[in-house]
């Protein structure tokens, strides 16, 4: 099943609860909360008072994606807050650290995935799939929204999709960066499942017509 998860990083924040309300209502499967913290990526933009607010605001569901240095310090309290999944990049620390990270977020009850940034290679994501409920493949890179899609990311979809299968076939695999109706489909052909997509939703006027036409563009394939 493809699923649609806006991200509000696109949204207007001083209207964010409607702005959920409003991609809830078009349908999306999953709200992607973008944190980022001005070291592992060269912007800021929300954090946790601003996950337990969503929380208390909505039923949707929360995939929170940490763009921050060493997240061991930080999965606790973002499962805390409301996160029902919390992402987190390998590049954003040794591979023990990230492990722990891992079973913490597990600990908690919630969802756990991780991240790879187009220049890291497939292969960093083994030694946690069998850990992970999904697996993140950025298709710019983080940091900000708006940003062209990145094509040859593609076949590092289509591996991942391939170790999935092979080692954690209930892995979902997401996909974020300059995604919209024309991009969402050949994503899909290469094994995403799951679809962020910023500007594309947000930054149209008819949310729900936005999310139907990346939605329906992605299931002809
Ligand atoms: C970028 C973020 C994305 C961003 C995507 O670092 O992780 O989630 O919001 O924005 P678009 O869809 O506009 O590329
Ligand atoms: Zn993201």
């Amino acid at each position: 099943m493809i699923k649609i998860a806006p991200s509000i990083l696109s949204a207007n924040f001083a209207a964010l609860g409607d702005e959920t309300e409003e991609v809830r209502v078009a349908g999306a499967d999953y709200l992607h909360v973008d944190v980022m913290d001005g070291l592992f990526v060269p912007n800021i933009s929300i954090g946790l008072p601003v996950i337990k607010c969503l929380r208390q605001a909505t039923d949707m569901f929360l995939d929170v994606h940490l763009m921050i240095e060493k997240p061991l310090r930080y999965v606790e309290r973002f499962c805390e807050a409301g996160a029902d999944l919390v992402n987190i990049h390998v590049e954003a620390d040794t591979e023990e650290n990230i492990r722990k990270a891992i079973e913490l977020i597990r600990w908690q009850g919630k969802k756990a995935a991780v991240t790879v940034k187009p220049r890291t290679r497939a292969e960093a994501i083994l030694p946690f799939l069998e850990s992970c409920d999904l697996i993140l493949v950025m298709t710019v890179e983080p940091g900000f929204g708006g940003q062209s899609f990145k094509a040859n990311q593609l076949p590092k979809i289509n591996s991942i999709c391939s170790m999935i299968e092979r080692y954690a076939p209930d892995c979902e695999l997401e996909v974020d960066g300059g995604i919209d109706e024309n991009t969402a489909p050949l994503c899909v052909q290469a094994g995403a499942n799951v679809l962020v997509a910023g500007s594309a939703v947000f930054g149209k006027k008819d949310r729900a017509a936005a999310i139907r036409a990346i939605r329906e563009n992605a299931v002809k394939v």
